[in-house]
């Protein structure tokens, strides 16, 4: 079996302090991992995770492999990867195939490496481990018992996997669980998207205008935090109820034509491609500052983009100046990758806490149902979203009311006399 490829193993005692600080702060995920530890519910199965690789990730790892899988893991961005943290899993006996700022074809070939060790359930974001499977990758599909994808944009490509019926394996639709993107969409993509914008670019947010594209849940997290840090927020979207939920949050609501001349600071979460492009930058103020939050580096034109400008320069780390001919300049971040996770840590490890514990205990589901579940989407067990919640609710002391039988006997009829 292939041994680990990484950045320098040296990193590992910085990688360790960053996985020891998470798993400090994820409550639920030591619980199941204690549960774990006894039962051994993956003893004998191999995991392959294709996850942001940073120190959540990592921790997430630790907790399967606690479990009894053998586990590997890459990243599921290029830019997203932390050299010191694959350092540190690699020294916990994890195999990692992954480097910060890869190129394309080692990024795929670090795919690849993950699917070599001959998995049984895997973990995807995006969907590129998904679709490796059903392309170059078939003759591994009868080991595949099932699998769980952790975003909006993995499960769109499921789905339209699914439609085709060419999806040989149930995947699970975590992003689609109430303790994902009630609480990670929007509350951890709105609190990481800023830090990683302010991080990089050490500018003030308040007093400016932002647009934010896509009213989702991840751009409800986004614009309700620039709200909080004194912005002028204005939402562009496509679907007439997701506008109306914006105009109804206070925002103003417009094209994109007519947000791109006012916007200071401009966000994508949409999903969806050239959400910024050529016709938005020709009428851009000087100074305009450009960063996405959407799964691909798609929603922005950077074709576009490159091909107007007349020069080009990196203007700090993580910051690309494009000069235009009549002198205006637009700032490119993380080369329109998630600016939270290409240019900052990604959400806050409580939040992970959740969508990852989510994570584990579908893969456990599907240990369990195996041979039950069809080739399709699934969608998260009501149990298992509840044991989640649940457990959360625990961990910060946190009691909430039961029914009484009279109330459950109540919600339960029709007559009401
Ligand atoms: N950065 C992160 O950490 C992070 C976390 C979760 C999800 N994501 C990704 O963010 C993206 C959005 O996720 P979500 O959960 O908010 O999805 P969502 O489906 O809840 O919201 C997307 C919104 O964008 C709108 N939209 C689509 N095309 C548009 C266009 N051309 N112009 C304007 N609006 C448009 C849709 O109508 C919808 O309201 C996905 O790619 C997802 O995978 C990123």
């Amino acid at each position: 079996m292939s041994e680990s490829v990484i950045r320098d193993v040296g990193l590992a005692e910085d990688g360790l302090l960053k996985i020891q600080w998470v798993k400090n702060h994820m409550p639920i995920l030591n619980e199941i991992r204690r549960n774990f530890e006894a039962s051994q519910p993956f003893k004998g199965k191999k995991v392959a995770i294709c996850l942001h690789l940073e120190a959540k990730t990592a921790y997430l790892a630790t907790v399967i492999k606690a479990g009894g899988a053998e586990v590997a893991v890459c990243g599921s961005n290029p830019l997203s990867t932390q050299d010191d943290v694959c350092a540190g899993l690699v020294s916990l006996g994890v195999k990692v195939f992954a480097r910060h700022g890869c190129t394309p074809e080692e990024y795929t070939s670090f795919l690849h490496k993950v699917l070599d060790t001959r998995p049984h359930l895997i973990i995807d974001d995006g969907g590129d481990l998904v679709h490796l499977l059903h392309t170059e990758r078939k003759e591994l599909l009868p080991d595949i018992i099932g699998g769980a994808e952790e975003t909006t944009t993995g499960i769109l490509r499921l789905k339209a996997m699914e439609k085709e019926g060419v999806l040989a394996f149930p995947m699970v639709a975590v992003n689609d669980g109430y303790c994902k993107h009630l609480f990670d969409n929007r509350y951890g993509t709105g609190q990481s998207t800023w830090d990683g914008i302010m991080r990089t670019t050490n500018l003030t947010v308040c007093g400016k205008t932002v647009v934010v594209a896509g009213y989702g849940w991840c751009g409800k997290g986004i614009a309700a935090r620039a709200k909080g840090l004194g912005a002028r927020v204005i939402v562009t979207e496509v679907n007439p109820i997701h506008a109306n939920e914006a105009l109804m949050d206070g925002f103003e609501v417009m094209p994109m034509a007519e947000a791109a001349k006012r916007g200071d600071i401009f966000v994508t979460a949409t999903g969806c491609i050239d959400v910024i492009r050529g016709e938005h930058f020709a009428v851009m103020k000087d100074g305009a500052i450009l960063a996405n939050a959407g799964h691909f580096d798609v929603e922005i034109n950077k074709k576009d983009l490159q091909a107007m400008a007349r020069s080009r320069r990196v203007a700090r780390r993580n910051i690309e100046e494009f000069a235009m001919a009549d002198g205006r300049r637009l700032y490119l971040l993380a080369e329109g990758r998630l600016v939270n996770i290409a240019a900052a840590d990604g959400h806050p490890a409580e939040i992970m806490d959740l969508s990852f514990a989510l994570q584990t205990l579908c893969l456990d589901y599907l240990l369990k149902t195996r041979g039950q579940l069809p080739p399709k989407v699934i969608p998260v067990p009501r149990e298992v979203d509840r044991q989640v919640a649940s457990l959360r609710l625990k961990s910060l002391g946190v009691e909430i009311d039961t029914l009484t039988p009279e109330q459950e006997k109540y919600l339960a009829s029709w007559r009401h006399d």
